[in-house]
């Protein structure tokens, strides 16, 4: 997959695209990041990509003429099939699990970073979509994209060590994910579930899916309305709210 970045500040995505999983999916040639930066298409003698907002108020508005010019180079610079572009924006659909799986199978991703108080609303025309990490304001678009390109990332083929990893994660199944536990057993008497010992398989799976609804029920109720579940899933909750009702 070919990700092309868009932002006034790349030398932010030099650490953490340079380690661990993400550099190891670049080596081998999964993963081809390419970083642009606006300032280079602004054609004034200052270099300027921001102004002053029309209409009064405080701050600095990103100008339109630096990113359609960037984004048109690229355009034309650039042959991919699947293509998508994405708007880093407070404003836009919150990132999720699904949205990482859908961003997954195109050839190209292109993330152009918002910045400083906002962007002129001509600039929205360039993307696809507009997407957000998290009703939450951040200083600009460049943290939000190095989460997306780590969260899509993972979901491509081969990226991580284990075929196995991805579909155990939370949210995958809609449910957040079992503990797990390695060695000592007995760590100053904090013990490990004795079922994980068991060498039965049935057994340990049926009680990692019990602890995986038991998670979601405490910490993530919202989550058990979308997610699949069979009729024990369902009784166990029963259980769940049952016990929750008498301890109150
Ligand atoms: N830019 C500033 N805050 C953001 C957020 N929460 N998500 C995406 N882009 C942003």
């Amino acid at each position: 997959m070919r990700i092309d970045i868009v932002s006034l500040f790349p030398s932010m995505f030099s650490g953490p695209f340079d380690d661990s999983i993400i550099r190891r999916a670049k080596d081998n040639g999964i993963l081809d990041i390419h970083i642009l930066n606006p300032r280079d298409f602004s054609f004034d003698r200052h270099k300027h990509v921001d102004d002053s907002p029309f209409g009064g108020g405080s701050g600095m508005v990103l100008k339109p003429e630096p990113m359609f010019r960037a984004i048109r180079f690229l355009m034309d610079t650039t042959s991919c099939e699947r293509r998508r572009v994405i708007l880093t924006s407070p404003d836009g659909e919150v990132f999720s699990q699904q949205k990482a799986k859908e961003l997954a199978v195109f050839d190209q991703l292109v993330f152009i970073c918002g910045h400083y108080e906002g962007f002129d609303a001509r600039i929205e025309e360039l993307a696809d979509e507009v997407v957000s990490i998290g009703d939450y304001v951040l200083t600009g678009g460049e943290l939000p994209t190095m989460v997306m390109v780590d969260a899509i990332a993972r979901m491509l083929p081969g990226v991580l060590g284990s075929e196995e990893s991805a579909p155990t994660d939370s949210f995958y199944h809609g449910l957040l994910e079992y503990p797990q536990y390695t060695r000592p057993r007995d760590y100053h008497g904090r013990v490990v579930p004795e079922v994980l010992f068991s060498g039965d398989h049935a057994k340990i799976a049926a009680w990692r899916r019990r602890e995986a609804l038991r998670l979601t029920f405490e910490r993530r109720p919202d989550l058990l309305e979308k997610a699949e579940l069979t009729e024990d899933d369902r009784a166990l909750l029963q259980e769940l709210k049952t016990q929750q009702k008498s301890s109150r």
